[in-house]
């Protein structure tokens, strides 16, 4: 076919590539802004090395969010993969608000001393003691997690990570329906590590733990499901949780405000 017929009209969304990751911008499209991208930097830098993964979760993406704005989980669900402990759950992380230069969503950081080194850091390297852990992350709009941890043995200086496990990772949701997501992640070690192996073992330790994510989410979903008549009960550990669906719902209530009425544009 020469030429396609003229009814054969697709619509025509505004889309960019950053960090070898690819953004398709939904909403208005005068509205679209680069600024809002994640700096997924990691995924794309020569000093880091990674292998992206994805899942997909038949619930909504906010109860994934939840549970990625808090890490006391790791506590209850990761304990024999990603090193969950009670220390990391009494842990009270600093939640600040993120709203620059197109930015929006939390910052949540959580410093945890004199802990074991959680069994993947040990394919890094032998520990002869306790670890001192991080975990700092940025969650931004819609549903993006930015996250630097790493641990340093004990008594090591804070400014000294000559022995320390050092990570980035970005995790990010893309709602499918109003009760699946797609889940797309890479955790990125320094590629200065030089077995290549721990990549792949570092991955499929992610996957075995994103695993007991999943099972743990999709059972709160069901749960939910099953007894709608319970209202979630929030507790001091949802803070940034609570805080980041609050800033998205007033979000999502100012562009439901200044929605043009039933603007669909077509493009040949
Ligand atoms: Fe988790």
């Amino acid at each position: 076919m020469d030429t396609p017929p003229p009814k054969a009209c697709v619509k025509k969304y505004p889309l960019a590539v950053k960090n070898k990751w690819v953004f398709v911008w939904m909403g208005d499209v005068e509205k679209a802004d680069l600024a809002m991208l994640p700096d997924n930097f990691s995924c794309d830098h020569p000093d880091w090395v990674n292998v992206p993964g994805y899942m997909h979760y038949d619930t909504p993406y906010l109860l994934i969010a939840d549970n990625l704005l808090d890490f006391s989980h790791l506590s209850y669900v990761h304990a024999n993969t990603l090193g969950g402990s009670v220390a990391i759950a009494l842990a009270k992380p600093l939640v600040e608000v993120i709203d620059s230069n197109g930015q929006r969503g939390v910052k949540v950081s959580r410093f945890i001393p004199d802990v074991p080194a959680p069994p993947y850091y040990k394919r890094f390297q032998d520990f002869d003691s306790n670890l001192d852990r991080w975990f700092i992350y940025d969650f931004l709009f819609p549903s993006t997690l930015l996250m630097h941890s790493g641990g340093r043995p004990v008594g090591d200086a804070a400014d000294d990570n000559s022995r320390a496990v050092i990570n980035h990772s970005c995790q990010t949701l893309t709602p499918e329906t109003d009760s699946s997501t797609h889940y797309f992640f890479q955790q990125s070690h320094r590629a200065s590590v030089q077995d290549p192996s721990i990549r792949h073992n570092m991955f499929n330790t992610l996957i075995e733990a994103f695993n007991e994510d999943r099972d743990t989410i999709t059972a709160q979903f069901k749960n939910l499901t099953e007894n709608a008549e319970h209202e979630m009960l929030p507790l001091h550990f949802d803070s940034a949780l609570i805080r980041f669906r609050k800033m998205l719902a007033d979000a999502v209530q100012v562009e439901k405000n200044s929605a043009p009425h039933t603007i669909v544009k077509f493009h040949k």
